[in-house]
């Protein structure tokens, strides 16, 4: 069976505001997703019934805090399939997790760190900065329909690219990167892979078994789970021979005047009083994606995005491939040399259409292709057909009044 769109949104209440007598058609979901009812009472509870810190409190509140951060450590290792729950550190987003390997991996003067031409700069800027010590920071340019190139990743492949760092979908245009393949061209060169999953955890079904890259960084706010949470996934053995990068309370097992006795994995990454509530949230919010089948997730994606592409593809100059299979539920555009905020704000003015204007944080990309920005509506599993139709009337609307 497909997926019951009406029976999801019920879940949203944020779905049942109405604005200026209007409801909100939110096309924002690549910059944050809404959350359902079920993470909201997650955060509730904690904050309700058990407000108390973890992490060695003997009462019986902070032994529940401590319940539910490792229920939500177990529900995050099934939900990517992690061989364990060492596996599972728990970051405040996919910034944190990205800095946190390029802190601690032990890179020296020569070494390559690659990634492609589209990286947010979350997945950039940690690696530039390694340049004071020398570490090289290259691109693979993409093809020209902005989808990935392997002939280009295998020409910049060579025995100095340590790490392969790349973006797995793009939150720009939408599209996704062969990571399987990436992955295995990059450890015949006994290169590691950290995958940059914010954008393609929420859409697609990740099995890092199967994938076998060596890390993973996410965020919590664009998978329907609490602002401020994030997991940052890697292989145990590599885990463990990663230096420390945020240190103080909670990675330590004891400390003298001059010297630590670090935690073991994962704890030994975790410093400082958690977002307990924030993590309980997102253990909630992985479950309720586990009940959902990604697969008819991306089907329903695809599927508005094509009638997106269909009803105003040909009007607007699209980022990425033409084919909305091509770009998940992304549909990235500039009208001729309108500024793009200009365009975003009429249709939330006009109908509450909330879309995301700007350089989405690759500010690279444009400046190389020389545009200020994009508008981007990009989809999740509570969108209809009907807000599309809403969408694309409305945005023609808007290019008839700037025209
Ligand atoms: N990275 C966020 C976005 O794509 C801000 O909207």
């Amino acid at each position: 069976m497909g997926l019951d769109v009406d029976k999801v949104r019920e879940d949203f209440p944020v779905l049942q505001r109405v604005i200026n007598g209007k409801p909100i058609v939110y096309l924002d979901n690549a910059c944050m997703t809404l959350r359902p009812i079920q993470v909201i009472e997650k955060i509730r509870e904690y904050y309700t019934e058990y407000p108390a810190c973890g992490e060695r409190s003997m009462h019986k509140l902070g032994r529940k805090v401590d319940e539910g951060v490792e229920r939500s450590r177990e529900t995050l290792k099934k939900f990517l399939n992690a061989r364990n729950t060492k596996e599972i550190i728990f970051t405040k987003n996919t910034t944190e997790g990205i800095n946190l390997v390029a802190n601690s991996l032990d890179l020296k003067n020569g070494d390559v760190i690659l990634g492609t031409d589209k990286e947010h700069n979350s997945n950039m800027l940690p690696w530039q900065k390694l340049s004071s010590r020398g570490v090289k920071y290259e691109i693979v340019r993409s093809n020209p329909d902005n989808t990935f190139s392997i002939e280009n990743f295998k020409e910049k492949m060579n025995k100095d690219v340590k790490l392969v760092a790349m973006v797995h979908t793009s939150n720009m245009d939408g599209t996704t990167t062969p990571m399987k393949e990436i992955v295995k061209i990059a450890k015949d060169h006994g290169a590691l892979v950290l995958m940059d999953g914010a954008q393609s955890i929420p859409h697609h079904e990740l099995n890092m078994k199967k994938l076998d890259a060596d890390f993973l960084a996410f965020s919590g706010h664009k998978m329907l789970g609490p602002s401020g949470t994030g997991v940052l996934y890697g292989k145990e053995h590599l885990l463990e021979k990663l230096g420390t990068f945020l240190v103080g309370g909670g990675t330590v097992v004891d400390t003298t005047h001059s010297e630590a006795k670090f935690e073991e994995l994962p704890q030994k990454f975790e410093a400082g009083l958690q977002n307990y509530a924030g993590i309980i949230g997102l253990g909630e919010a992985a479950s309720y994606l586990m009940k959902i089948d990604k697969e008819n997730v991306e089907k329903h994606e695809t599927e508005l995005n094509k009638r997106i592409t269909e009803g105003v593809g040909d009007v607007v100059d699209i980022i990425g491939p033409r084919e909305a299979g091509k770009r998940s539920g992304i549909f990235s555009f500039n009208y001729k040399k309108v500024d793009p905020h200009e365009i975003a704000m009429m249709l939330d003015e006009m109908e509450n259409i909330c879309v995301r204007s700007g350089a989405h944080c690759v500010h690279s990309w444009f400046n190389t292709h020389n545009l200020k920005g994009s508008v981007r509506a990009s989809i999740y599993l509570y969108n209809t057909l009907e807000e599309c139709e809403k969408f694309i009337e409305t945005l023609k609307k808007v290019i008839d009044a700037v025209k």
